[in-house]
């Protein structure tokens, strides 16, 4: 008899977003006249910059010729993408990471979803609440957590570490020992940040416990406040504790064409069960090698481009786009008196659903009455009850017109 991974079953519904796009496409079926904005997935609208759309062209101009064709790459990513990486997001803040520390993959999702391979089953995790559903999710699937339970809407197993208004959004050290920390900063949904200070102390945490941090990193190109660290390695000691996760999908708009990359610093040791240290970038890099063919070599080339001076200067422009988005959501929601957070130096803001309303309350509310989707923060996690997160991603027409629904429904 084939049996199945029962920890499957222990997950709540379907993903968010599926449940998003689900609840949106049955309303425009119904409602085939209105006009819907959608400010819910931080999926980008702005299309490639020339500069990678040319890379792309050019590299599918060798693989069209015999002479400059490729098959397979290296399963960690090819040099040209990994060396510029290293210039330009590690030395240019004044870190050392070497090319055999990066590993070049098809996105953070997937990444910070499967990097719980190579821990064992019986770590405990701390997620922060509300947090990136990924994290969670892949945990349980993973059989990491215990069952969930409905009243407290959480999972035994897991510890949670709350970032509400009334932390100012600063996850307190865990009072239990923990071992996989999963933070996320900018934060996916809140919008907040952690500052220097903050950080070093989940550094220590980690050094003290033996614990690993795993950072992810994918919104730090919309950090605009100085003395916010762009990188987890920032932080003196951090490279012995933390594995950081980047992605080109919202720095460069790379959502559908698929390239992110991992670090994994050769200081980072895990722990047999006997207590014996063992190299966690070799463990990766042999998951990956037998488990992952690469990305795509035109994806590289096209990532490669974004480090030119005009590669820069083009993917510049389109974060100023989205910052700008923001900038309008946050006065926009403010005006129609909402309490906002973030959007300062994330592509999230994060608001405090009006009295009376549950989280989804809101997002049904707001689709039937204004036609704007967003992202109901309980399904986030307990913690997001009560919130609602809009993203900066859509167009800046559909924006200001988003705001101005919101308004007028006042
Ligand atoms: C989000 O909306 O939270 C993100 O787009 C999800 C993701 O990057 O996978």
């Amino acid at each position: 008899m084939i049996t199945i991974n029962e920890n499957y079953l222990k997950l709540q519904d379907s993903y968010l977003f599926s449940t998003i796009a689900k609840k949106v496409t049955k309303f425009q079926e119904e409602n085939p006249d209105k006009k819907v904005i959608k400010l819910g997935i931080g999926d980008v609208t702005l299309p490639i910059v020339p500069i990678v759309g040319k890379a792309i062209k050019e590299a599918t101009e060798e693989m069209l010729k015999k002479e400059t064709f490729r098959g397979y790459g290296p399963e960690q990513g090819y040099d040209f993408l990994r060396e510029k990486i290293a210039i330009n997001d590690y030395q240019k803040l004044g870190i050392t990471i070497q090319k055999d520390e990066i590993f070049v993959s098809d996105g953070t999702k997937c990444d910070t979803g499967n990097i719980g391979e190579i821990f064992s089953k019986d770590n405990i995790i701390a997620i922060t609440d509300p947090v990136y559903p990924v994290y969670l999710d892949t945990n349980i699937m993973a059989g990491r957590t215990g069952d969930y339970h409905p009243n407290k809407k959480q999972y035994e197993k897991v510890v949670y570490l709350e970032t509400t208004a009334e932390n100012n959004f600063i996850p307190e050290l865990p009072k239990e020992k923990v071992d996989m920390i999963y933070l996320c900063f900018p934060n996916n949904p809140t919008g907040t940040v952690l500052n220097k200070l903050e950080l070093t102390k989940w550094v220590t945490y980690a050094k003290q416990n033996k614990a690993i941090i795993l950072f992810d990193g994918a919104y730090e190109a919309f950090i605009e406040e100085e003395g916010i660290p762009h990188s987890i390695y920032e932080i003196e000691g951090a490279k012995e504790v933390a594995i950081e996760f980047r992605s080109f999908s919202k720095t460069a708009g790379f959502t559908g064409l698929r390239c992110a990359y991992t670090i994994i610093p050769k200081e980072l040791k895990a722990y047999t069960q006997k207590g014996k240290e063992v190299n966690l970038n070799q463990l990766w890099s042999r998951r990956q090698c037998t488990k992952f063919n690469g990305v795509p070599y035109i994806t590289q080339r096209a990532a490669q481009s974004i480090y030119t001076k005009e590669g820069q200067k083009q993917i510049q422009e389109n974060i100023q786009y989205y910052k700008e988005n923001a900038k309008r959501i946050r006065q926009g929601l403010q005006k129609a008196g909402y309490t906002v957070f973030g959007g300062k130096n994330a592509p999230y803001i994060w608001l405090k659903v009006p009295n009376g309303y549950t989280s989804w309350e809101f997002f049904d509310y707001l689709l039937e009455t204004a036609n704007i989707v967003g992202t109901p923060g309980s399904g986030f996690g307990p913690s997001g009850e009560g919130y609602f997160r809009l993203t900066a991603f859509a167009s800046k027409e559909n924006t200001i017109e988003a705001m101005e629904r919101i308004q007028n429904l006042k």
